[in-house]
């Protein structure tokens, strides 16, 4: 199968501005470790761990008017069960442990406390339910099409808000009696974008909330049709994610107020099959992210995807130059010059990501 794309390109999302990455200036709370600290800690076990309940309802690409654009008809989930509670104490004690603190929080102009690439070297958990076949055909059937994790940095992103300020507010306005204060207060903060209008780096993310949202409002995606119009998607709630094609959806996250914390974890995605098209872009993670790890990473998935894409074209000639058929003998000049043509644009496109930081 070729690879297909769009005639417009993706945009470009929106990017952090430090030029190296910089660490949180204000510690985490005490309690978000001592908590966490109090888990034993268990391996990946599907049975135990996963909890999958389909979503109520899906948002089509056709119905924000985008359909074709992409690579699935799928736009966004309503939030679905995914995890039970034990999953997410397994997640939330890798996350505030020790060795993730030391080396794997991040903060930018975009978010303040962020925790970043830590699966991999210190978060096996994690690392095993985003890998887990499982999980892949769970998450690949929500979104229309077979995916795989993008990269191994972004097998889980963490981002923690704290809301402790808030929080003082809200109880004393409740002890003092000032209730309607509080409540139009959380009506304007619930329409506050937490983060601004952008398009994700990769085709497809997953967000999986790992805290208790009882008490909290607000939290919703926002998404901008075609038209300009928009639509509200409700957030997760603990144990549950929300699927959503990111990449080729303007969104924003509205901000969630009411709660004491908020630690919500991002996976992204790109097409399982090297055949499909993959704009993944690293504007986003440029800052944020140790640039010699990501462009390790992204080159190296991307040349694999070439060594695929060349070793199937491969195979296909010789057979074509062995058949006994003197028509399917005939070399595909026209087949072969369009291969190329698309070879040619996703590595125009690598030399554009790829390129030396700061700029
Ligand atoms: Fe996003």
């Amino acid at each position: 199968m070729a690879a297909t794309r769009l005639a417009a390109s993706a945009p470009t999302p929106a990017a952090p501005r430090p030029e190296t990455v910089s660490r949180p200036i204000k510690p985490l709370p005490a309690h978000l470790v001592e908590n966490a600290a109090t888990t034993v800690k268990a391996p990946f076990d599907p049975a135990i761990h996963v909890d999958f309940m389909p979503p109520k309802a899906v948002v089509m690409m056709k119905d924000i008017g985008l359909e074709g654009h992409g690579i699935s008809p799928v736009a966004a989930s309503e939030p679905f069960r995914l995890f039970t509670d034990d999953a997410v104490r397994q997640f939330r004690a890798e996350i505030f442990s020790k060795p993730v603190l030391d080396n794997c929080q991040v903060s930018s102009n975009l978010a303040p406390n962020m925790i970043r690439a830590y699966a991999a070297d210190y978060g096996p958990f994690a690392y095993s339910v985003w890998h887990h076949p499982k999980v892949l055909d769970i998450i690949s059937n929500v979104a229309g099409v077979d995916l795989t994790v993008a990269m191994d940095i972004d097998v889980a992103h963490i981002n923690v808000s704290v809301n402790d300020e808030e929080v003082c507010i809200a109880e004393k306005n409740t002890a003092t009696g000032t209730g309607t204060k509080t409540a139009a207060a959380t009506a304007t903060a619930t329409q506050t974008p937490a983060f601004a209008w952008h398009y994700d780096s990769y085709p497809f993310v997953v967000v999986t909330m790992l805290s208790d949202c009882t008490d909290m409002k607000g939290g919703e995606t926002v998404l901008r049709t075609a038209s300009g119009e928009t639509m509200k998607v409700r957030g997760p709630s603990m144990g549950t994610a929300v699927v959503l094609q990111g990449r080729y959806i303007e969104h924003q996250a509205l901000k969630a107020w009411g709660g004491r914390e908020r630690v919500s974890m991002v996976t992204s995605f790109r097409p399982k099959s090297p055949f499909l098209k993959d704009e993944t872009v690293l504007a986003g993670l440029r800052g944020i992210t140790d640039l010699s790890l990501l462009y390790h990473q992204y080159a190296e998935y991307r040349f694999q995807v070439l060594e695929t894409r060349f070793g199937q074209k491969r195979r296909q000639l010789l057979e074509s130059f062995r058949h006994a058929d003197a028509d399917a003998r005939k070399f595909d000049l026209q087949g072969i010059r369009s291969f190329l043509d698309e070879q040619r644009q996703y590595m125009e496109d690598m030399l554009k990501e790829l390129v030396p930081y700061p700029y």
